[in-house]
């Protein structure tokens, strides 16, 4: 079956889904992004994601061309179209396509909305048993971290040396300290049992997975701190861990080729692992 994308009101098979060359999003990474989880055809704290794009757009002045309520329509109609049951649904909003290749906003211009489907199985993925490792690398992105922003040069570099080595993130190190992963959240588990992960600021993205990894694992009575940890504490720390939409919770084993801890996941990531994957079923939409 051909998987079917929306491109600005239309559902098209994905090879003719196509924007103008003049698009902003492609000349200038002036646009916006999301990824949802979609799990047994439902979309997983999608209420979340769509508050950051709202707040995102907001950033950057450039007004949705949908309602909140008709993009979340269009998400369930791409998910019942691609008959997605486990997977991600990717939508992106840019300041659309205008003549000339003025920086300026363009005036009367209608924004680019276009979103697509893949499928992935993140509950049963191998290193979800396994545990992935990380490297590190330095963060050279802009100080606005905290908008989706499609910029993304930096974490492309990033991760394609991740990659390179073998790893399945990178971390990104400003001033000593982890800010977070290229396409994730860093968290720690200290050998006194606090979970530690960056508090939000423009240094990272306000992760929706943490968010609501933090939620829960407060409402067990874990210890939370929202504050920078380094690598050296990292590497003597119980468990290390990554939160995102696209691996909710993953344990991370090694550091730069050395082990945390004994080198497996730890029972607090298998733990919040579990927890996450219920609370994302009980609150599916
Ligand atoms: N990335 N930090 C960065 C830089 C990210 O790109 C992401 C998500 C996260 C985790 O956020 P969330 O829990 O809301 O998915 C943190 C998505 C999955 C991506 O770029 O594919």
């Amino acid at each position: 079956m051909d998987q079917i994308a929306y491109v600005n009101g239309s559902f098209v098979p994905l090879a003719e889904a196509k924007i103008s060359v003049l698009d902003r999003g492609f000349l200038f990474a002036d646009g916006i992004y999301e990824v949802s989880a979609v799990l047994d055809g439902k979309l997983i704290d999608n209420a979340s994601h769509l508050a950051r794009l709202e707040r995102s757009v907001g950033e950057i002045a450039l007004a949705l061309p949908e309602t909140l309520d008709r993009i979340r329509e269009i998400q369930k109609e791409l998910i019942a179209r691609n008959g997605i049951e486990n997977g991600l649904v990717y939508l992106q909003v840019t300041r659309g396509a205008a003549a000339g290749r003025d920086f300026a906003f363009p005036k009367g211009v209608k924004p680019t909305l276009i979103l697509f489907t893949s499928v992935k199985d993140i509950v049963n993925a191998p290193s979800a048993k396994s545990g992935i490792g990380v490297i590190t690398v330095p963060d050279i992105r802009w100080a606005r971290r905290d908008i989706k922003s499609v910029a993304l040069l930096a974490q492309v570099l990033a991760k394609q040396a991740a990659a390179e080595a073998g790893a399945g993130e990178a971390w990104m190190i400003e001033d000593g300290k982890v800010t977070e992963g290229g396409s994730s959240s860093a968290f720690i588990l200290t050998q006194d049992d606090v979970l530690v992960t960056r508090q939000n600021s423009s240094a990272i993205l306000p992760g929706c997975t943490r968010k609501a990894v933090i939620a829960l694992a407060e409402e067990r009575q874990l210890r939370v701190e929202e504050r920078p940890f380094s690598i050296e504490e990292a590497l003597v720390a119980k468990e290390a861990f990554i939160t995102s939409a696209s691996s909710f919770v993953q344990a991370v084993v090694t550091i730069d080729g050395k082990t945390v801890a004994d080198g497996r996941p730890g029972p607090m990531a298998n733990r919040l692992r579990e927890i996450y994957i219920d609370f994302a079923r009980k609150t599916a939409e």
